[in-house]
């Protein structure tokens, strides 16, 4: 990883974030398994529900690049608290990642740690026939 750690990825991301309207800043780091790395910022919006968060932009990246297969996230943001991923960017990154680590950093210098199963029990799951699934 050239020397280049998730943090610094994460953080090089956050410094390009579009929040011109909430003024929150978020970077994310997506690691595949294969080891590629992926940055991700929020990208705000004057319709404000067109916006997408950074973990979001970090997947479709990602997922554009090839990869599908990830082991851990690691996000920073404006919070002085490590903020934990919101609900859509769970089931977004739960398609391909269940068992997703996730490594969160605070302004306070505290660092949180999950699983994504633990932050999205009963994942929404189609089967083959578009039906749900457990
Ligand atoms: N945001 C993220 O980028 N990730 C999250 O998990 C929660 C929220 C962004 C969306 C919006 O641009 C700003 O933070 C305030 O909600």
């Amino acid at each position: 990883m050239s020397g280049e750690s998730l943090r610094d990825v994460a953080e090089k991301a956050r410094s390009n974030a579009y929040a011109p309207y909430s003024s929150f800043h978020v970077g994310a780091a997506l690691r595949s398994a294969t080891g590629n790395v992926y940055g991700g910022a929020n990208v705000e919006n004057a319709s404000f529900g067109v916006g997408i968060c950074a973990e979001r932009s970090a997947l479709v990246t990602a997922v554009t690049a090839g990869d599908r297969n990830f082991d851990e996230l690691v996000l920073v943001s404006d919070a002085t608290e490590p903020a934990a991923p919101c609900g859509a960017c769970r089931q977004a990154l739960s398609e391909f990642a269940p068992a997703l680590r996730i490594v969160s950093h605070g302004l306070n210098g505290k660092t949180a740690e999950w699983s994504l199963a633990e932050l999205l029990p009963h994942q929404f799951k189609l089967d083959e026939q578009n039906r749900f699934t457990e």
